[in-house]
C-alpha cells in the first residue's frame, strides 16, 4: 500500500516536472508597424534562434508571419523580449522534440516496394539503397546516372526514368533536397518514382506522362546537409550545404543562392552596357547587390565564394548544360509555404515569358486546388516572396529552360519543416498534379 502511494507520487511529480521544464519550441511572431519589424529583426539578430520563415531577419516585413525555433534553454527570455517589444506572438510547436522523433521512426521499417515505404522519411544511407535496388530491379524503366560527388565525397546521382519506346523524348528535370531541412522535397521524388514504377498501369495521369517524356529526377541534390540533417535532432535544422570555405568557423553555402544567375547580386558587365539599360546604368545593382543573398559564410543565404563552388551544383550545371536541348521543363521542389514559383526571383522584373509562366502557375495551383483543396500561390519569385539570387529557377530560365519552377510544398507553417508523414501522400498527390499541368502545357507548345 505504501509502496503504492510512493509510486503514484513519484510518477505524479515526474508529470509534473515534464509540464514545467521548458523545451525546444516553434514560435510565430506578427510585427505590424514597420517599426515593429525593425525592433524584431535587431532582436531576433541577437539571440541564437533558428529562422524557418523568412529564411534571414533581413526579409521580416511588417504584417508578414515570422517563424522560428528556439532552443529550450531561450524560450523565456525569447517570449519575454517580444512581450517587452510588445510584438504579438505565440507557440505554434510545442513539442519539437516529439516531432522530429516520429519523422525519423521509420526510416528502414517497411520494404522498399511497399506503398508505405514511400510514405516516411528516408535517410540518405537508406535512399542510397532504394535507388541501387529500385534501379535492379526495374532496369527497363530506370537508369541511374552518376554526375559527380559532393563536398564530402558522396556520389550523386540522377534517376532516369523512360519507357524507350521509339524515337528519344523530350525531358522533364525534377530535383529534390537543394535544401537539407525540407524533408518533404525528397520524399517527393521518391514517391514520384515509386509511383511510376508500381502505379503507372493504374495511373491515367503518369501512364500518359511517361508516353510524351522521359523523367531526370535528382533524389537528393544537398546529400551531405540530408545526410547531416539526420545525424542529431539538434541538426534537423541545417539549410546548407556542408562544405567549408574560410576559417570563420562557419560552414555551409545555400546550394540555391550558388548558381550562375546574377550570382550573389552581381550583374554581367552586359547588363549594365546593354542598350536598353543605359539610361539607369547602376541604381538597379546598388538596389539588388547583396539582397537575398550573402556574401558572409555565416548566414543562412551565403553565396559560395564564386558561381558553382559548391560540387553538387557544379555537378546540376553541367548536366542540365549537357542535356538543354532535350530538357523542356526545370521543376525544382522547396518547403514549405504552399507556392508555384517562377522566374526571376534575381530581379523584380518580369521575365519575358512572363505572362505564359504566370497563367501556367495558376494552372499548377488550380490544379492542386482541385486535388486536395490546399492552396498554393502562384507567382514570380522576387514579388512574391523575396529577392534571391543564384537560384537553380532562374539559372535554368535564362540557360532557354523556358518552363522553370520553384514548387514549395506543404505546410503554412503548422508543421512547418517537421511536416508529419501522414502527409507526405496527399503533399505527392497534390504536387503531381502540378506537374501534370506543366507538362501538358509543355506537350501542347513544344
Ligand atoms: N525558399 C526558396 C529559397 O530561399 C525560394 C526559391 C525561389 N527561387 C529562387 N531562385 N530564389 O531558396
Ligand atoms: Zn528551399
Amino acid at each position: 500500500m505504501m509502496y503504492l502511494l510512493f509510486f503514484t507520487l513519484f510518477i505524479w511529480i515526474q508529470e509534473k516536472h515534464a509540464f514545467i521544464l521548458p523545451r525546444d519550441e516553434v514560435l510565430w511572431a506578427l510585427p505590424k508597424t514597420d517599426k515593429q519589424a525593425e525592433d524584431l529583426q535587431s532582436f531576433l539578430n541577437t539571440t541564437e534562434v533558428i529562422l524557418w520563415q523568412p529564411v534571414v531577419v533581413e526579409n521580416i516585413q511588417k504584417d508578414q508571419e515570422v517563424h522560428f525555433y528556439v532552443s529550450a534553454s531561450n524560450t523565456n527570455r525569447i517570449k519575454a523580449g517580444l512581450r517587452q517589444l510588445t510584438i504579438s506572438h505565440k507557440v505554434l510547436m510545442r513539442d519539437v522534440q516529439g516531432l522530429i522523433e516520429k519523422q525519423t521512426l521509420n526510416d528502414t521499417a517497411n520494404p522498399r516496394s511497399s506503398s508505405s515505404y514511400y510514405e516516411n522519411y528516408h535517410s540518405m544511407t537508406e535512399i542510397y539503397h532504394w535507388m541501387e535496388e529500385i534501379v535492379r530491379v526495374h532496369s527497363d524503366l530506370l537508369e541511374k546516372i552518376y554526375i559527380g560527388s559532393s563536398y564530402e565525397k558522396r556520389p550523386l546521382y540522377v534517376l532516369k526514368l523512360s519507357k524507350r519506346q521509339g524515337n528519344p523524348k523530350s525531358a522533364i528535370w525534377i530535383d529534390c533536397g537543394i535544401h537539407a531541412r525540407e524533408w518533404i522535397s525528397p520524399a517527393f521524388c521518391l514517391w514520384f518514382i515509386g509511383h511510376a514504377i508500381h502505379l503507372r498501369e493504374r495511373d491515367q495521369i503518369m501512364t500518359t506522362l511517361l508516353e510524351h517524356f522521359d523523367f531526370y529526377v535528382m533524389p537528393v541534390m544537398n546529400v551531405d546537409g540530408y545526410e547531416y540533417t539526420w545525424s542529431k535532432p539538434s541538426n534537423r535544422l541545417w539549410r546548407k550545404s556542408r562544405s567549408s570555405h574560410s576559417n570563420s568557423g562557419c560552414i555551409g553555402t545555400d546550394m540555391n543562392r550558388n548558381f550562375d544567375a546574377h550570382w550573389c547580386g552581381h550583374f554581367p558587365l552586359s547588363f549594365h552596357l546593354s542598350p536598353v539599360r543605359r539610361d539607369q546604368p547602376c541604381s538597379r545593382c546598388k538596389h539588388l547587390s547583396g539582397r537575398g543573398a550573402s556574401p558572409n559564410e555565416c548566414y543562412e543565404t551565403y553565396c559560395g565564394p564564386y558561381p558553382e563552388s559548391e560540387p553538387e551544383v557544379k555537378a546540376v550545371a553541367r548536366f542540365i548544360r549537357d542535356h538543354k536541348d532535350i530538357i523542356k521543363a526545370y521543376i525544382t521542389m522547396h518547403s514549405y509555404s504552399q507556392l508555384v514559383l517562377f522566374p526571376y526571383s534575381y530581379t523584380t522584373d518580369k521575365s519575358k515569358d512572363h505572362d505564359e509562366l504566370e497563367s501556367l502557375a495558376k494552372k499548377a495551383a488550380n490544379a492542386i486546388r482541385r486535388t486536395t483543396k490546399k492552396i498554393y500561390t502562384p507567382g514570380p519569385g522576387a514579388r512574391t516572396i523575396y529577392l534571391a539570387p543564384g537560384g537553380s529557377d532562374d539559372w535554368a530560365y535564362d540557360l532557354g529552360i523556358k518552363y522553370s519552377f520553384t514548387i514549395e510544398l506543404r505546410d503554412t507553417g503548422t508543421y512547418g519543416f517537421l511536416l508529419p508523414s501522414a502527409q507526405i501522400r496527399p503533399t505527392c498527390i497534390e504536387a503531381l498534379s502540378a506537374v501534370r499541368e506543366i507538362a501538358r502545357h509543355v506537350l501542347q507548345n513544344l
